[in-house]
Formats: C-alpha cells, sequence, structure tokens
C-alpha cells in the first residue's frame, strides 16, 4: 500500500515511524504547507497541501493520512481534504493491540504498545497515543486524541474531538464531553460536559469554553 502524510510535524512524523514498522506499506509522499513547492527526495514526493485534490484523482489507490496532533486543525483537514473514508488507511503500529470485536474507524492510529479492548469502538482520525489503554465497552468518537499512557477504563464514552492529556484515567462508565480537555494526570470521576479544561485528581473543570473557572484559583 502506497500512503501519504498530510502534515510533516510532530505527529506526521510519528505516523510516518509507524507506517514504516507496518509491513506492506511504502510512505509515497508527505504533503504539508512548510513546503512551497513539490519535490522528490530518495523517492519519496514533498509538496504542499494543494497538491492533495490532483494526487488524489491521479492516483486513487494511494491511502492518506492525516499526521496531524491538534483535533480541531486535523478535523478542519478532513473537511478541507472531503475524501471519502476509504481513502484513509488506519495506521496500527505492530506492538499495538485491536481484540476481542472491538473497530477502529478510517485514518486513526494506534501507537506502540496501545490497547483497544473487546467491543470497544474507536472512531476516525483518532489518535490513540503510545500506550494508551482503552477498555472493553468504550465508544470514542471522531478526532479524538488520547495521549500517552491514558487508561479508559470500561464503559467509558469520549465524544467528538475530545482531548485527554498524558495519563489521565476515566472511571468506569462516565463520559467526557466534545471538545473537552483533561489535563496531563487527570482522573475523570464524573462526566465532564462538553467544550470544558479539568485538571487534577479528582478532575475539576478550570475552564468552560475558554473562560477561566474562579472556583479552581480559590479551591
Ligand atoms: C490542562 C492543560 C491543557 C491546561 O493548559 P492551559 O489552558 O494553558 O492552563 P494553564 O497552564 O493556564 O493552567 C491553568 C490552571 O490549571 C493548573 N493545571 C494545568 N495543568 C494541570 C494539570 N495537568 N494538573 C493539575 N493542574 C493543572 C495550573 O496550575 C493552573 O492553576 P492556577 O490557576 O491555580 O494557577 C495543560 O496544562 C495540560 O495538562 N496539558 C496536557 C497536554 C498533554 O498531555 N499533551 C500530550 C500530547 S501527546
Amino acid at each position: 500500500m502506497d500512503l501519504i502524510i498530510v502534515g510533516a510535524g510532530g505527529h506526521g512524523r510519528v505516523a510516518a515511524a509507524i507506517a514504516a514498522r507496518m509491513p506492506g506499506v511504502k510512505l509515497a509522499g508527505v504533503l504539508d504547507d512548510r513546503f512551497t513547492h513539490m519535490k522528490i527526495t530518495d523517492g519519496r514526493m514533498y509538496a504542499p497541501v494543494s497538491y492533495a485534490e490532483a494526487l488524489h484523482q491521479g492516483f486513487p489507490d494511494v491511502k492518506w493520512f492525516i499526521g496531524i496532533g491538534n483535533n480541531r486543525v486535523r478535523q478542519q483537514l478532513a473537511a478541507r481534504l472531503d475524501f471519502p473514508e476509504t481513502a484513509y488507511a488506519s495506521l496500527v503500529h505492530p506492538s499495538a493491540q485491536i481484540n476481542g470485536d472491538s473497530r477502529i474507524g478510517a485514518g486513526t492510529l494506534l501507537g506502540p504498545q496501545a490497547v483497544v479492548n473487546s467491543d470497544a469502538e474507536v472512531g476516525r482520525h483518532v489518535i490513540v497515543n503510545t500506550g494508551a489503554v482503552v477498555e472493553h465497552d468504550n465508544t470514542i468518537g471522531d478526532y479524538v486524541h488520547l495521549s500517552p499512557n491514558v487508561t479508559l477504563t470500561g464503559s467509558v464514552t469520549v465524544h467528538e474531538g475530545g482531548h485527554l492529556g498524558a495519563g489521565s484515567c476515566v472511571i468506569p462508565g462516565k463520559n467526557v464531553g466534545a471538545w473537552a480537555v483533561t489535563g496531563a494526570g487527570s482522573t475523570v470521576i464524573d462526566d465532564l460536559p462538553a467544550g470544558v479544561t479539568a485538571v487534577g485528581t479528582p478532575a475539576k473543570i478550570i475552564k468552560r469554553e475558554g473562560a477561566v473557572f474562579v472556583q479552581h484559583q480559590q479551591s
């Protein structure tokens, strides 16, 4: 399978490294607006993102991956490209596990030692980063990022665009709202509404849609 990764930053390079470990996957190109013009180096193409549509039309068998760590930007880029789901590859590190009847969506990445356990459903363009654990019966929306060593226990739901910081833990059956953020090392023991930022153990909300919560500063 020939692969083009969109994004040459940190997450794009992580994606390229994982692709290099996957049997049968060949990185054919990288698109990023940091490249001002198309060039070919060592048989690999580097070009601005504006080349994507023509490449998709000209090489319909090539698979794509959006290697952007920021959830909003990743979503915006998917909307801009507007490729069918079948155009996207999922990248799964050889040491990651997808167990039982769980499913992962197109364009999703599982890093080294990531685990998705039985009957979990992981959406499209999700990042299950290094060592993150998605336990049984989880539902993970599109454009979520589970940072390294996140632990989602059983029957957790993370809605679209949620970003769980490194080492966060969510206890069983709790919901993380759309585009909510948890700080590194947080423990979520209550449902989190959409758009909030929560930190600490137990996780307390410090921001709602950008506004700082005075309560946190007093506690
Ligand atoms: C939660 C987070 C997103 C907040 O960032 P921010 O909006 O810039 O917030 P600030 O740094 O202004 O911090 C706001 C308050 O929360 C506290 N805080 C921030 N992160 C915290 C954390 N992880 N745990 C506990 N408290 C935290 C700060 O001390 C500060 O407290 P104060 O108001 O009493 O001074 C960020 O601190 C964080 O933890 N990011 C994790 C990112 C990550 O894991 N990325 C992995 C990518 S692979």
